[in-house]
């Protein structure tokens, strides 16, 4: 069984999820398992820094998506002080990545781009000024991330964001983000009026992801209160697991800091050096061993409860919804 509506019909796609681009935690297992499975599954460019990196990936997804019923994207942060940028976006369109998704900034280069060879164009939005801003450039659909979502969550429940969109861009693609982890979940999504939903925290607890056992299990034994915000990465607020390290460090950024983000002529470099840092850290805490954890998750780790492949998740994922929506669909009576 399959679910059939524009978005999946777009993407060539037979069910309606996309596996989140994930920082550090994407590789190529996982996208495999998530166009096998018949979704699209999507990771950030910059999971692949290396000279020849992401080109030799993007020649093997090719090869692999000819023989999959899903689709594979690529994440660009498109940010001034994303320094692989237009790099790595020329690297994408020689190699016709059929997908995107754009955080973080304007996505104008990208949709010209994507559009020139008939690649779709999803865009990050929190509120409706920026949707409607990658609206007026052409996008062709919106990744609505709210409260709650692993990474640089939005302030406002996808209750109201998912609607809001749907009625201000009526023929645009709605996909729901952030603590989704569940069938029903994606059932109460599809109710919303959108047309899938992206998931990313539910694929970090998977043997597949590249990220160690500490940072997993992490997810597992973590509930919803235990995930907080913190600007100490990248400057943005980002959700993180309120471990002792990221207590002793602190949420915020000091006044310093917080100055010469704001002043016109250091804010470019100062968030240039805060963002690499915040990398240095982040990579140090899902590879090796150290104490100095800082590991990205959403609210959603309290629905999840053990490590699982990404292949079953997904299973899983589409028979609880068509279970879900059969349950709705009992209770309506004379
Ligand atoms: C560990 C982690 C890393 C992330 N890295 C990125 C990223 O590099 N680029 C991006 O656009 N979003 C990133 N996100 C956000 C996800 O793409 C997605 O919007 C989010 O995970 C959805 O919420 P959920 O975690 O509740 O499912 C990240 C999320 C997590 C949990």
């Amino acid at each position: 069984m399959k679910i059939s509506n524009t978005f999946t019909q777009q993407f060539d796609i037979q069910f309606p999820i996309i596996m989140a681009p994930m920082f550090l935690v994407s590789n190529l297992e996982m996208i495999k398992a998530g166009m096998k499975s018949g979704i699209a599954a999507a990771f950030p460019s910059l999971n692949y820094r290396e000279e020849g990196e992401l080109e030799s990936l993007l020649n093997e997804l090719n090869a692999e998506q000819n023989n999959s019923r899903g689709r594979y994207g690529v994440n660009l942060i498109v940010q001034k002080s994303n320094p692989m940028y237009f790099k790595h976006l020329d690297i994408c369109v020689e190699k016709k990545v059929p997908f995107y998704i754009t955080s973080l900034g304007s996505p104008e280069e990208v949709i010209k781009k994507a559009h020139s060879y008939g690649a779709k164009v999803l865009c990050d939005v929190t509120n409706i000024v920026h949707a409607q801003k990658c609206f007026d450039l052409g996008c062709d659909g919106f990744i609505a991330v709210g409260q709650g979502a692993g990474g640089h969550a939005g302030n406002n429940p996808l209750l109201l964001l998912v609607p809001a969109l749907k009625k201000a861009f009526p023929d645009r693609i709605v996909i729901g983000a952030g603590g989704v982890a569940t069938g029903d979940a994606i059932t109460s999504i599809l109710a919303l009026g959108g047309e899938g939903v992206s998931v990313g925290t539910r694929f970090i607890a998977t043997p597949e992801a590249g990220v160690n056992d500490g940072y997993k299990n992490a997810i597992v034994d973590s509930s919803m209160e235990d995930i907080v915000m913190s600007t100490k990465i990248s400057g943005t607020p980002c959700t993180v697991i309120n471990t002792d390290y990221a207590k002793k460090i602190g949420y915020t950024q000091n006044w310093f800091e917080r100055l010469l983000s704001k002043n016109k002529k250091t804010k470019k470099y100062f968030k240039m050096l805060v963002q690499f840092r915040g990398m240095k850290k982040l990579e140090e805490s899902v590879t090796s061993g150290s104490y100095k954890t800082l590991w990205v998750a959403g609210k959603s780790s309290e629905m999840i409860k053990e490590i699982v492949p990404c292949v079953d998740i997904i299973e899983r994922l589409k028979q609880e919804t068509f279970e879900s929506l059969a349950k709705l669909g009992d209770l309506v009576g004379d």
